[in-house]
């Protein structure tokens, strides 16, 4: 009996098969319970001997069975061990993730700035009419700044008679766009994307400008001039010499060019020490004529507009040389000024 049920726990192949075998020795009516039932008509004696081997033989199948099941659970999550296993020393796997290009950082960060001195952001179109981004800025047809410019000129089919179109040259036309939608006063920036037909080491056919624009009761240069030195500190981190040179441009009068101080120390260009100078952008008392053109009497308010090169102040702030690369979408370098993946 013993060697028999042994050899069935031995060879049962899974649970359900161990709980058969089980049952056909232990349960209710299994053997060894049966046998058990048939002490009662035995013999003091014999009950005593019988009963005992009885009772060792059902604690022995019985440890047999369980240590049976034991060993086929052990198998079981072996069996599921192998299948899950994961080998953690492999390399993980390169995923490639985007960041902030440098250009939209400088812009995210130069509208920031203006935003706390009370600018908002205005928009227009990069495909502009040649009134928003000539005539309302007194630039005349025969003006030679149109020339200046290098204009890309949007092609019109014959008998197209929608009026021509240009590829903005600059985000003046901004300024007239703002002046009709919100009138005066107006404090407001306009970042975006400017075209020009030119290229080398610092001129694209496509670069950026932020444009600002203070129209007020009694704007005057000093306050420009205020706003421009509050935003390069903040810019830079540290008070930078600005220097406002007398120039000329159609829309605004009296006109300014500003330059920042800077200097080259061993083929880095470093803002705000040394003795040169290098010029970020063009700024005036806004023309009569364009307060004019937005719809806003010149006789009662007054304001300054100035127009920057955010690329440039790119340049200026992360030491990058040579503004095409910003165009040319290459990831080492992007990496090597700390901004690709
Ligand atoms: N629009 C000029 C340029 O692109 C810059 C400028 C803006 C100058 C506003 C004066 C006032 O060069």
């Amino acid at each position: 009996l013993r060697n028999t049920y042994l050899a069935r726990i031995a060879g049962a192949a899974d649970a359900a098969q161990l709980e058969e075998v089980r049952l056909a020795a232990l349960g209710k009516k299994g053997e060894i319970s049966l046998k058990m039932r048939e002490l009662g008509q035995m013999s003091p004696e014999e009950r005593q001997t019988y009963g005992k081997a009885l009772n060792v033989l059902k604690d022995e199948l019985d440890a047999a069975l369980r240590a049976r099941k034991a060993a086929m659970e052990d198998a079981a999550l072996d069996e599921r061990l192998k299948a899950e296993w994961l080998d953690v020393t492999l390399p993980a796997r390169h995923r490639p993730r985007g960041t902030i290009h440098p250009v939209s950082q400088v812009t995210e960060e130069c509208t920031a700035i203006f935003a706390d001195m009370g600018f908002a952001v205005a928009e227009g179109p990069q495909i502009e009419t040649d009134w928003y981004n000539f005539d309302a800025l007194n630039i005349a047809p025969e003006h030679p700044a149109r020339q200046e410019h290098d204009t890309f000129f949007m092609h019109r089919a014959p008998g197209d008679n929608r009026p021509p179109h240009v590829l903005r040259t600059h985000t003046s036309p901004v300024q007239i766009r703002a002046m009709q939608e919100q009138g005066a006063p107006i404090r407001v920036i306009a970042p975006g994307r400017v075209y020009r037909m030119d290229m080398d080491q610092t001129h694209a056919p496509m670069f950026h400008q932020i444009e600002g624009m203070a129209i007020d009761r009694d704007i005057s240069m000093a306050n420009l001039k205020w706003v421009l030195e509050e935003f390069f500190t903040a810019y830079f981190g540290t008070k930078v010499k600005t220097r406002f040179r007398a120039s000329h441009f159609p829309f605004t009068e009296p006109s300014a060019e500003v330059d920042i101080q800077c200097s080259w120390v061993n083929g880095q260009l470093r803002v705000g020490e040394g003795d040169g100078w290098l010029e970020v952008l063009g700024s005036g008392m806004m023309h009569p004529k364009v307060l004019r053109a937005g719809g806003i009497d010149p006789d009662q308010w007054q304001g300054f507009a100035f127009g920057m090169g955010i690329d440039r102040m790119a340049m200026l702030k992360y030491g990058i040389p040579d503004l095409r690369a910003f165009f040319e979408s290459d990831l080492r370098w992007l990496r090597h000024y700390g901004f690709g993946a």
